[in-house]
């Protein structure tokens, strides 16, 4: 993987294409065990899991469906957005199995809202499954019951994830360039 520049920041390689979808397998069994006769409903939340949920999808082999919402937020020059709705999902959820699927946690925002909005609509469950979780950055209680990556509380882009609209269809996942940055082994 090369070293990227968008707009004007550099990026360095950090998890390769091939590591990720290793783990998205290892989920993906997890999942497939956890949820054998739920008929889980996933739920990607878009747009930055979208690859992520597309590749788990294909580590999948029960009954399931998916669907997928989009978040409207205001953001400032803070790191913090306030969500203001959700629009796209139109399955009944009461009684079902949910699986969240995420890019990334980092502030929690995006995802405390989301369960406080789906949990009014009485499921059987909800749980968490995010590619990347920033755990400096996230103090919070909501669990992350499948996860990827944990990361260092730095900005990264690439496999769904942008930087001001750019990055998206990179393969790999880069982080924003540093003295000390290492790469995730
Ligand atoms: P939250 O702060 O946990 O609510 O994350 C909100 C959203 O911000 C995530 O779903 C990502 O789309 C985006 N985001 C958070 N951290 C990063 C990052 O390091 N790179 C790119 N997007 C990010």
């Amino acid at each position: 993987m090369p070293t990227i520049t968008l707009h004007t920041k550099t990026f360095v390689p950090y998890i390769d294409e091939g590591k990720i979808q290793a783990r998205i397998a290892e989920l993906g069994k997890e999942i497939n065990a956890e949820y054998a006769d739920k008929n889980p409903l996933f739920v990607g939340v878009l747009n930055g899991a979208f690859r992520f949920a597309s590749d788990m999808m294909r580590q999948i082999d029960i009954d399931c469906e998916i669907n997928f919402v989009k978040l409207t937020s205001y953001r400032g020059t803070e790191t913090t957005g306030k969500i203001s709705s959700h629009i796209g999902l139109n399955s009944d959820i009461e009684g079902r199995h949910l699986v969240l699927i995420e890019d990334i946690v980092d502030t929690g925002n995006t995802i405390e809202f989301l369960l406080e909005n789906l949990y009014k609509e009485k499921p059987a469950s909800i749980k968490v499954a995010s590619l990347l979780y920033k755990p400096e950055a996230y103090h919070g209680d909501v669990k992350i019951d499948f996860t990827g990556f944990e990361i260092p509380n730095l900005f990264v882009v690439g496999y769904g994830l942008d930087f001001d609209g750019l990055g998206r269809n990179l393969n790999g996942i880069y982080q924003i360039e540093l003295p000390q940055t290492v790469k995730y082994d």
